[in-house]
């Protein structure tokens, strides 16, 4: 196996010489500038803390078609349905598996999938793994959209996020989705980073739009601002019952253990009772934009909790976000090819928890 080490060796060194090495760190209590948990629902008692799991199997046993599907479940399925004002839902294990899950079985051969070039790993993973054609256009622009659908043949399918997680900026979803019904193209949306923040309970900006009946299908996910785990595509009973029976990301796995079933459900019913949780994040993102809106910075004009500020090369973002760890603030530096070489880039998260005096803090270590 010696020639198999080498290439992997290899591969290691070539991330190393370009100071992109990936390495899995200890959040080292700092304060949280880098985490999804927008909202605080990961640390919240009432989410996590599960009376009802006493009397329910702890595992899931199975796969949803052989063993794994439980009544609860389907009551959260139901739920869930009704909180993202669609007509029905199905649970997948992670956004990543959703994603993958509802990508990979949709589109036919001869088909077209068209998706925005930022769009998330988990969805180009899925376009892979599909029989139809794919090309990508151009970050939130409209025209080189419709270029592409020009070209595009078989039933065409559009994916794109409502907040895009690396940026933290928003698809332009009211003319896309008139772009769609020009060309009878089915809309797909994922609301990783929108679910939580955006519409009256967090539904996402598609609600917050009004725009659930014209598109295809959702993607809400749990890890991020519900503070749990799991994903949910949500969409029409046809849909549901397709993927129950051709999304291979949903029949070749074990289900979700029952507490995560039972925390999806708390999380947002908590979110209903503690909807100023949102105000709270919006006046925080607010302080932060009006702070950072006169710095020498280049910035990511962005509504949503992840802002960035552009610090061109791999060396200088990773220094900076260095020297703002040390200050106790934990960001993270995005460094290329995660994005291209130049754009590297401060990402920062705001949170419902975090204070102005922690906002003004972070500043003063980035030196703004
Ligand atoms: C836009 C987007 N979609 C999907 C996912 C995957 O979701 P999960 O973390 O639940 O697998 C992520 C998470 O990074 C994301 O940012």
């Amino acid at each position: 196996m010696k020639s198999h080490f080498k290439n992997i060796e290899q591969k290691l060194s070539n991330r190393k010489s370009e100071n992109a090495l990936r390495e899995l760190k200890f959040n080292e209590n700092l304060v949280d500038f880098c985490s999804n948990d927008y909202l605080g629902l990961a640390t919240e008692s009432k989410v996590h803390i599960l009376d009802e799991v006493v009397n329910e199997t702890f595992g899931a046993t199975g796969s949803r078609l052989i063993s794994g599907n439980h009544k609860v479940t389907e009551e959260v399925e139901a739920f869930l349905a009704a909180y993202y004002k669609a007509e029905s839902a199905l649970i997948f294990n992670s956004g990543y598996n959703a994603n993958i899950g509802l990508f990979s079985c949709l589109p036919q051969r001869g088909d077209t999938i068209i998706y925005d070039e930022l769009i998330h790993a988990s969805i180009r993973d899925g376009i892979r793994l599909s029989n139809s054609n794919s090309f990508s256009f151009k970050h939130n622009d409209i025209n080189a959209l419709e270029e592409k659908i020009n070209k595009a043949k078989g039933n065409v399918w559009i994916a794109v996020e409502s907040i895009y997680s690396m940026d933290g900026d928003e698809a332009p979803l009211k003319e896309i989705v008139e772009v769609c019904k020009k060309y009878d193209a089915a809309l797909t949306v994922d609301e990783a980073h929108a679910c939580g923040v955006f519409g009256d309970k967090g539904e996402g900006l598609v609600v917050e739009y009004g725009l659930e009946n014209e598109v295809f299908a959702r993607v809400a996910t749990f890890g991020k601002a519900l503070g749990s785990h799991g994903a949910i595509v949500l969409g029409n009973k046809l849909l549901r019952d397709y993927l129950i029976n051709y999304s291979r990301a949903f029949i070749y796995t074990t289900a979700l253990p029952l507490p995560s079933i039972f925390a999806i459900k708390k999380a947002h019913t908590f979110l209903k009772g503690n909807i100023e949780r949102i105000q709270v994040l919006k006046d925080l993102i607010s302080y932060f934009k009006f702070k950072i809106q006169n710095s020498k910075f280049k910035i990511v004009v962005s509504d949503s909790s992840i802002q960035c500020i552009v610090i061109p090369g791999n060396d200088a973002v990773k220094a900076l976000a260095e020297k703002v760890q040390n200050n106790g603030f934990d960001v993270r530096p995005i460094l290329s090819p995660t994005v291209p070489k130049g754009e590297e880039r401060l990402r920062i998260c705001i949170h419902a928890f975090n204070t102005k005096a922690q906002i003004d803090g972070l500043f003063k270590a980035i030196g703004i």
